[in-house]
């Protein structure tokens, strides 16, 4: 029988990528995608752990759903609820208990198994019964056991290469939610990007928690890292951007900075993560590097690829950081010039190393950390984008804007780039000559036709900017 499917997603990009798979799993079960709960039969929120605030959404949003699901029963109408992801793998059966109209639990390694837990469910639904749980982590991967994508995404597609880290900052719940490091197959990965681009993908973001720690086995019998992996795929026909996300300074490696160097597909915008500029922090928050390591990895990537923007993310008000170690994070913000960057309060997660330090900072103290940090990040996010005007970019428009007649694109270096254009230029990549930077976004005008490739002379006003 036909039945819809709405998901609910929070967090980060492997989240999204989880969610699609997701509808993948169940659509030979009869379920089609509802971008509604109103009317759905199963409800699926793939929820993040990463901070509380992160969390207790997904409890308020149960209490939403619990009256729609009850509205439904007065109807005779079964619908079913479920949480997924990283709040389901941390707290299982808890999640149950706290909110009984949850039917099922499942963990990111296990919605390949969604069938059989919504076949159970659905018994438990008609019988009573507490909600079905699997927060395995089974040996098999779940990558073997998923079907083919159906092929619904846009210009721009993820693809999940790498799971789970085996870094354990101390702050940090994703080795617990996501499980030890894994690396797909380079065969397999291929296999995904040339259907992806076959669908109409013309950017494809491959998706990691720990992205550059990627090693998986090579078509050579090898153990291949991400340099290898992205020159390859920049072989596709027709694929003409790779990105790829999270990275780990420490895993930065010679061969990904050639690829930087030698690949034009690989975009110019690299998000790597510091989350302090001060040692004594970053030794405190296991992140096994110092702010000099950073430091030199950003030079050495610049000098393959001078055109290089960064990201970052950032937490204030780790436990014991003071005055001067916050003072260092400004420091390093001042000195690597950010094109655009994420900062977050400190959060004390239960079960993680962090929470049970002493000297946990006060929640004043964070908020004045973190309202002068994003200060100066949003200062400089706004030079770069103000430096991009009067330079021509090569911009993939991805989706229709707010306006009448607009599209909305991404530049090479990730920015949101608006302009006046028709329809049909939607899935295309053309060149936009930049009239307006703002503070979180571009505008500009549509200049020319199609551009095969990205070229490098385009570069040369950001160039400036992070100069
Ligand atoms: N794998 C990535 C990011 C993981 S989570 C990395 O290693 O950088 C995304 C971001 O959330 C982190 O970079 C960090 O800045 C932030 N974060 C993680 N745990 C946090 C916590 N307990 N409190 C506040 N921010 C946190
Ligand atoms: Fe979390 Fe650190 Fe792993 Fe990133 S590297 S996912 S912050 S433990
Ligand atoms: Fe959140 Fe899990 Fe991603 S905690 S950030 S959804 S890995």
């Amino acid at each position: 029988m036909a039945k819809t499917l709405h998901v609910k997603t929070y967090g980060c990009q492997m989240n999204v990528y989880d969610s699609a798979r997701m509808a993948d799993v169940l659509a030979p079960h009869g379920y089609t995608p509802s971008e509604v709960p109103e009317g759905a039969d199963l409800i699926i929120l793939n929820t993040c752990h990463i901070r509380e605030k992160a969390t207790e959404k997904v409890y308020s949003e149960l209490g939403r759903l619990r009256l729609l699901k009850e509205a439904a029963a007065r109807d005779g109408r079964q619908v079913l609820i479920g949480v997924a992801g990283c709040v389901a793998q941390a707290e299982g059966e808890e999640i149950v208990r706290r909110a009984p109209t949850v039917d099922l639990v499942f963990g990111p390694q296990t919605y390949h198994r969604l069938p059989e837990l919504v076949a159970r469910a659905t018994e438990r639904g008609t019988s009573g019964g507490s909600g079905v749980v699997d927060t395995d982590f089974p040996v098999e991967s779940k990558f073997d056991h998923l079907p083919e994508e159906n092929g619904a995404h846009g210009p721009a597609a993820f693809l999940s290469v790498q799971e789970g880290c085996d870094k354990f900052c101390t702050f940090c719940v994703v080795p617990y939610t996501r499980g030890a490091e894994f690396s797909r197959p380079v065969d397999a990965i291929e296999a995904e990007a040339n259907r992806l681009v076959a669908g109409g993908a013309m950017e494809i973001t491959l998706l990691g928690q720990n992205v550059n720690a990627y090693h998986g086995a090579g078509p050579d019998g090898r153990v291949w890292g991400l340099g290898a992996l992205l020159r390859r795929l920049a072989e596709i026909e027709g694929l003409k951007r790779l990105r790829y996300t999270t990275s780990h300074p420490r895993d930065v490696d010679d061969a990904l900075i050639a690829a930087h160097r030698d690949v034009d597909t690989v975009m110019p915008y690299l998000h790597l993560p510091v989350q302090s500029g001060a040692d004594r922090v970053l030794a405190a928050m296991n992140r096994k590097h110092t702010a000099d390591d950073y430091r030199r990895v950003v030079d050495r990537l610049r000098a393959a690829r001078s055109d290089l923007a960064f990201s970052s993310d950032f937490i204030v008000g780790f436990p014991g950081e003071t005055d001067a170690d916050f003072v260092e994070t400004l420091r390093l913000v001042r000195e690597i010039g950010y094109a655009q960057a994420y900062s977050f309060k400190y959060s004390a997660r239960p079960g993680t190393p962090a929470a049970v330090l002493n000297d946990q900072i006060p929640e004043d103290v964070k908020a004045d950390r973190l309202e002068a940090l994003q200060q100066l990040l949003n200062a400089q996010q706004l030079a770069f984008n103000q430096a991009s005007v009067g330079g021509v970019q090569a911009v993939l428009f991805e989706r229709r804007g707010r306006r009448e007649g607009q599209l909305v694109g991404r530049g090479p270096w990730m920015q949101a780039v608006h302009v006046q254009a028709p329809e049909r230029l939607l899935g295309r990549q053309l060149l936009v000559r930049i009239d307006d930077g703002r503070a979180n976004s571009l505008a500009g005008t549509v200049v020319t036709g199609e551009m095969p490739r990205i070229d490098r002379e385009l570069s040369s006003n950001a160039e400036r900017a992070i100069a």
